[in-house]
This record gives C-alpha cells, structure tokens and sequence, in this order.
C-alpha cells in the first residue's frame, strides 16, 4: 500500500457491528432497516393506476402508510382497498388534480390532519397527446406541460415546509423523453426533460434540508397510458420487443423495487439522479435479433 491509500487505510476499517449491519454468512452484509419504511407515508400522485400503483403497492410493501391523489376517488378507493388487503398499511385517498394549484395546496394540510407526516412524494400523475409538433393546439402544450412538469414543481413546493423539519424523498417520474427527442410528442418530451433538470436543481437547492430528490425514467411500460399508443400504432409492439434487450414491456410491478430504494435510507446519499427503468432499451444501439 502506497502513497494516497497508506493514509486512508485506518478509515476502510468498516465492521459489520460499525455499519450497524447483520452479517449473513460469506455471502455480504445485509442492514435489515435499510429498506424499511414502517411508521413513514408516502403521497403517490397518480397512485390508482399503472406505474403510480406499481410504486404504491411497493412503498406499502415495505411498510409505508399510502396517500393515494387523483382526480377519480373511485379509482383511487379501488386501489387503496387492495392495498390494505395485501399489506395491512394505512391508505388515505385525497381528490387532487395536479393542474390546479388551489387543489395542489391543499394537499399537505390534508394529509398532515389525517396521517400527521410526509416523508416521501412521487410526483407520478401524468398524460401525453401523440401528434406532429405542426398540430399541437395552444391549449394541448399548457395541458401536458401543466400536468407533467408545473405540477412537479408545485407538489414540491407544498411539501417543502413540512420536509424541511424532518427530511424526506421526493421521486418524479420523468421518461425516456428527458433525454431523448420523441417526434410525436414533443410537448410530453419537453415537459419530461423539464422535469429532469426540476429534479436536479430541486435536489441541489434542498440537499442542506436533507430531502433527496431523484427521478425514474422508465421505458416502454404496459400502462392504460400505452394502451392508445399501441392502437395508433400497429407496429409499436413488435418494435418494443425487438428492440428491448429484455424482450418484453416493462409492468407497473418493475418500478416497486427502483422506488424503494430511492424512498429509503439507502439511498441518503443519492440526490439530483436518475434511475433508467427501460430493461436495456437505450443501452444498445444495435440489437442481434434473438431466436
Ligand atoms: N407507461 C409508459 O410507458 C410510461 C413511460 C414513461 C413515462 N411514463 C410516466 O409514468 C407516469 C405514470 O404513467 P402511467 O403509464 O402509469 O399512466 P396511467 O396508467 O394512465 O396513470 C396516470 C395516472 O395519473 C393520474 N393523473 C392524470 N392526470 C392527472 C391530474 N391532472 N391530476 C391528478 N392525477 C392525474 C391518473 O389518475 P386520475 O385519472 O384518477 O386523475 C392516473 O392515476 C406518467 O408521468 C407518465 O408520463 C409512463
């Protein structure tokens, strides 16, 4: 040992007892905290349906009270319901419509008279119109941008007040389109890449408050979102699984284990990134077909 490492010897040191971990066998070190979320609560945005109700469903099972907000409490009780039944979590379902700021404000107050914290927001509601930029109305960008990208701000700044007492994690849900053009949807993808460079500068300015901020962009996942798409366009199917290193759509249950760890001590020193959630789609420019 040389130079630099002779004086950072004493400091790799680390015990099993030091790191306040569980030994298992030869195999590594497991902390059996690290990803337990009991007695914390965790407000989904769009959590009744697709990718929102796949993190749900992951947060609650890692021990998390779920705060369902969506504009359809039906939907939102439906899911909430399955929720109590397969992991015996708390659920709360509040009418929100992230488009309108009023409804926006609201929210902590709602959430903190019935469930007294908030620990963890995913800012996940989100739509897409698919269309030649030339056909875009006016109303349809403030629409997409106003539910994928103002909205993200704003969920934040609402809980800023009461994570800033106890630290917290926020995850937005970004897309393939926050780093990759999309010629159909070039609103959604300006919303997306909006929402990256939110997350960044939300991260950088709230690291002292210790709240982490982190994205997922998750790839081609079968949703009710991705239903109309693959109408409009018959050979977006073959295209997907030819193109996707794992041969498959992603599903609502992929995105349980990402938001774990970007909801959980695990990832306290992890903040401004983002996840990629695409089983290997932009990984490869060139694809040798499997038989
Ligand atoms: N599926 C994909 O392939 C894919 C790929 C990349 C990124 N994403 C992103 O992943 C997120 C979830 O998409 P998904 O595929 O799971 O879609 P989804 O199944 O259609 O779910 C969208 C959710 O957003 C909620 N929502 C929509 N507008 C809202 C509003 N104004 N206020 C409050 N909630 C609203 C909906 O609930 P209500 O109708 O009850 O309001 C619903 O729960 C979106 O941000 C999307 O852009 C999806």
């Amino acid at each position: 040992m040389s130079g630099i490492w002779r004086h950072c010897r004493p400091t790799l040191k680390f015990s099993a007892r030091s790191l306040g971990v569980t030994r298992i066998g030869k195999e590594g070190i497991l902390n059996p905290h690290l990803f337990d979320l009991t007695g914390e609560v965790a407000i989904v945005t769009g959590g009744n349906s697709g990718i929102g109700k796949g993190i749900a469903a992951g947060l609650a099972g890692a021990g998390c009270s779920i705060v369902i907000a969506s504009r359809n409490l039906e939907k939102s009780g439906a899911a909430a319901q399955e929720l109590e039944q397969d992991f015996g979590v708390k659920t709360l379902c509040i009418q929100l419509d992230v488009k309108d700021p009023e409804s926006i404000e609201r929210m902590p107050d709602q959430v903190m008279g019935e469930l007294g914290r908030i620990d963890i927001l995913v800012n996940n509601a989100g739509m897409n119109v698919r269309k030649l930029p030339q056909d875009f109305s006016v109303d349809e960008w403030d629409r997409i941008i106003d539910t994928n990208l103002r909205s993200v701000f704003l969920c934040s700044q609402a809980v800023h007040p009461v994570m800033k007492e106890t630290g917290g994690k926020i995850i937005n849900i970004g897309s393939l389109t926050s780093i990759v053009g999309s010629g159909r949807t070039s609103p959604y993808a300006a919303s997306k890449a909006g929402v990256l460079q939110l997350t960044r500068s939300l991260a950088v300015a709230w690291a002292p408050d210790n709240i982490q901020v982190n994205a997922i962009l998750p790839g081609y996942i079968s949703t009710p979102l991705t239903v109309q798409a693959r109408r409009d366009f018959p050979g977006l199917d073959r295209h997907v699984l030819e193109r996707t290193p794992a041969g498959r759509w992603g599903t609502p249950e992929d995105f349980a284990g990402p938001a774990v760890f970007l909801a959980s001590k695990a990832s306290d020193f992890v903040t401004g990134d983002f996840l990629v959630v695409d089983g290997g789609y932009t990984q490869g420019l060139f694809l040798i077909p499997v038989t």
